[in-house]
């Protein structure tokens, strides 16, 4: 028999509700707050993502699904949902036309990664970029519509947050740490190899011994230039004003190399290991990177499927009408009522003859409001027999008085 692939599944009952309502509660919210929706392809030129989430990074050097096509091209499964956005936001001229551009976009990512709880080969993200906007306002309203998006369905987090500098900062704070890191011996060979390659990427190094080095190891947040320091302290004013919690943590350095400025990651404790369930920050030089004119942008992204498990879902109301035949004689008209109420409702239609009992208990498995039921006293009527499930209520009515024709 053959199976979906090594973490890939299907998305199907009961999870498919939960897809769909976090899907549209979360466009909802992005909505009001100015973001309209965008699909990019699944499938990109290779070159996209090694310029943009960087080849020293695990998801470009580690985990792409990566292959040449029959045109010969290299191209790859997109890891993640921003570099595509960056690439349709250059490829329209959006860059050229100024001013600024918001999008969010929701659906599949691949990373080829050990699978395990919260962790798969196909998942699912929600995510926003917005383009044009140094305002630091703009970092914190994206983390306020990111909070509320979680309060809505009740899930709790953590807040982490941190300042990555910006391209006067940054360097010289990176030469101090592999200063800081020729004198080091004992970290693991990632850690060496990450010293040559992406050096603030050791911070986030999950070895017990090398965090303990890293203890010591100087922070970028003591290093910020005055521009970065002065966003860093107003955009946690803001959030304080808000009542938004966080903890700055100064070794949060993301796993992807385009960020600057602003990083953030919401993490949950409620899901086991693989405790982020979104992150997202500032990208200011990513569109310049990949050739465009030189545009702000911020975003972010949540794991849905590390969200969905934690949703609180509203409780289910029944809905819609369930329709069938108590006769063979009245299956057409059970059809024909069906197809004219559907233009207006929901309706789950049972095409073969039952006893009123066994029609009655289908209803009530389909969660329908409504039982419909014709048989032959109401073929000879013209009409049908109702009940309403919730408040146990039953009559009989005409066909077109019922249609309202
Ligand atoms: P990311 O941190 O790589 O950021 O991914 C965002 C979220 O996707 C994670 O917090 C996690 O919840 C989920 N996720 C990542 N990998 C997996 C996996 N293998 N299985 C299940 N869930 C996973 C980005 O992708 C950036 N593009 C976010 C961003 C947007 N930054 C700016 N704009």
């Amino acid at each position: 028999m053959i199976q979906a692939l090594r973490g890939m599944k299907d998305l199907l009952d009961p999870a498919n509700e939960r897809y769909l309502y976090f899907t549209k509660h979360c466009s909802r919210i992005a909505e009001n707050y100015g973001f309209t929706y965008i699909e990019t392809p699944l499938l990109e030129e290779t070159a996209l993502f090694k310029r943009s989430v960087g080849e020293s990074s695990d998801i470009v050097g580690k985990e792409m699904y990566q292959f040449t096509d029959k045109g010969g091209n290299d191209v790859c499964l997109r890891p993640e949902g921003t570099a595509g956005v960056v690439r349709a936001f250059i490829q329209q001229k959006y860059d050229k036309a100024g001013g600024g551009k918001k999008f969010y976009y929701y659906g599949p990512m691949f990373r080829y990664e050990r699978p395990q709880k919260g962790r798969l080969r196909e998942f699912h993200q929600f995510g926003v970029e917005s383009f044009g906007e140094s305002n630091v306002k703009e970092d914190a309203s994206i983390i306020l519509m990111l909070k509320e998006m979680l309060d809505f369905f009740g899930i709790g987090y953590v807040l982490e947050l941190n300042s990555l500098g910006c391209h006067k900062c940054m360097p010289p704070y990176r030469e101090k740490l592999v200063q800081f890191l020729e004198g080091e011996e004992d970290i693991c060979d990632d850690c060496k190899r990450r010293k040559d390659t992406n050096p603030i990427r050791v911070l986030d190094c999950k070895n017990e011994h090398c965090k303990e080095i890293y203890r010591h190891a100087p922070l970028i947040t003591d290093n910020l230039c005055e521009d970065c320091q002065e966003d860093f302290s107003k955009l946690t004013s803001i959030l304080d004003s808000f009542g938004v919690k966080y903890v700055v943590n100064s070794k949060l350095v993301r796993g992807l190399d385009y960020y600057n400025k602003t990083a953030f990651e919401f993490v949950s404790d409620e899901i086991g290991a693989q405790s982020a369930i979104a992150g997202g920050g500032r990208y200011d030089r990513l569109v310049e990177f990949l050739d465009g004119k030189p545009t702000y942008g911020i975003g972010f992204a949540m794991g849905i499927e590390r969200l969905m498990e934690l949703i609180k879902m509203p409780e289910k109301k029944r809905e819609g009408y369930y329709v069938g035949a108590l006769c063979e004689e009245a299956l057409d008209s059970c059809f024909e009522l069906s197809i004219a109420l559907r233009r207006e409702e929901k309706v789950v239609l049972h095409y073969e003859k039952k006893s009123l009992k066994a029609h009655l208990k289908n209803a009530d498995k389909q969660n329908a409001r409504f039982c419909i039921c014709i048989g032959e006293d109401e073929l000879v009527e013209h009409g049908l027999w109702m009940k309403d499930l919730e408040n146990k209520e039953e009559h009989k009515i005409s066909i077109s008085d019922f249609l309202g024709d």
